[in-house]
């Protein structure tokens, strides 16, 4: 259902920004999703709930790390290549961003492509409301002539969320999915989230996609694993979550972070293991956990040029063009809708 609102925002901006929530039914609640994970075997607990707005602010705080190399390579890439990566979405485009987060890195396509075009219409799609509004507000005051459409809900279905916002218009849609976070999916689902998100897309639209490249574990490992601990506590973050929306009591420090590269799987995986045998009340049910249990809380796939590939074939795209950064560490692909 759909519980669109206008947020309070300074006048010069409050026709300029609706905000759309598509989160009313979510196919599953997160006490659903906890309990299930929980009650598997091998344990898990899906990433979008690290999202919360301590979760972001966290996920911020990785981004200015010096072993998180990710946002600034992928930074220098759009910095830098702005200016071609506009030209290359063409003369009349409307702009979606799946996970848009803080948007930072968006501005630099933003502002190349509003030297192109009047105007630009924008719409920011991401599972935490909170960041959705201030980035948009940010956005706002910094650009006179972008509109922004904001969409709370789950980019795991992209199409359930970009049919019924983004009105009909001659102008290319073209979508970000920017940071990688499409390796926050297993291969299977990343296919079918881009072939989902092709069902909503004209022949001739585009994805400009965001992929981190397989490299050294040194330089992975410690990205996911810094020495002051951010990671560590943006992975713990969940288990404060449960504690204080699903009455959970979750002892943070009976919990090690462990964060390692899967060659076979060409993945970080991150990881909550418990230190003890202990149990875990969520709710009036109990957790039980052996000593040196693990709950697996992320993976985080690492791409080279046939998984790139199968992953546009998987989605019904071409593959069009390829940036990279100086390092060769990060590649923004644009991938075109067949
Ligand atoms: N695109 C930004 C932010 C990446 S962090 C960048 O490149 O730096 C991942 C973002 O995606 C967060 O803002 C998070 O809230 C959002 N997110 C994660 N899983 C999501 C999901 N399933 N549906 C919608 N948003 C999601
Ligand atoms: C959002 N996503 C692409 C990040 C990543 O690198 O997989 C999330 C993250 N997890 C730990 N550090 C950053």
């Amino acid at each position: 259902m759909d519980q669109s609102l206008a947020v309070a925002a300074p006048s010069t901006t409050r026709e300029r920004f609706v905000l759309h929530r598509a989160l009313a039914a979510p196919a599953s609640t997160f006490a659903e999703d906890v309990r299930r994970g929980l009650s598997a075997s091998p344990k898990f607990l899906l990433p979008h709930y690290f999202y919360d707005a301590l979760g972001s602010a966290l996920f911020s705080a990785i981004c200015e790390l010096p072993e998180y190399y990710v946002t600034r390579a992928e930074d220098e890439i759009l910095r830098t290549k702005a200016t071609e990566i506009a030209a290359a979405f063409g003369p009349n485009v409307r702009l979606a961003e799946l996970g848009s987060g803080s948007a930072r890195k968006t501005r630099h396509l933003i502002e190349a492509i509003l030297d192109r075009q009047p105007s630009l219409d924008f719409f920011p799609i991401d599972v935490d409301a909170g960041i959705l509004t201030s980035s948009s507000r940010e956005l706002l005051n910094a650009y006179a002539d972008l509109s922004i459409s904001a969409i709370c809900g789950d980019f795991r279905d992209p199409a359930a969320l970009l049919r019924p916002y983004l009105p009909p218009s001659d102008a290319r849609t073209v979508v970000l999915f920017l940071g990688s976070s499409i390796g926050n999916l297993d291969p299977a689902a990343a296919g079918a989230m881009l072939a989902n998100l092709r069902t909503a897309l004209a022949p001739g639209d585009a994805l400009l996609l965001g992929a981190d490249l397989r490299k050294s574990p040194s330089i992975l490992e410690p990205a996911y694993d810094d020495a002051l601990g951010v990671t560590a506590a943006f992975n713990r973050n969940l288990l404060v979550r449960i504690n204080r929306e699903l009455g959970g009591t979750f002892d943070l420090a009976s919990f090690d972070h462990r964060a390692f590269y899967n060659a076979a799987e060409g993945r970080i995986e991150m990881h909550l293991v418990s230190k003890i045998a202990q149990r875990v009340l969520i709710d009036g049910y109990e957790i039980a956990f052996e000593e040196g249990e693990s709950i697996h809380t992320e993976n985080s796939h690492k791409y080279d040029v046939a998984t790139l590939a199968a992953l546009a074939a998987a989605g019904n795209f071409r593959v069009e063009r390829r940036w990279t950064d100086s390092n060769a560490y990060f590649a923004d692909l644009l991938f075109v809708a067949e």
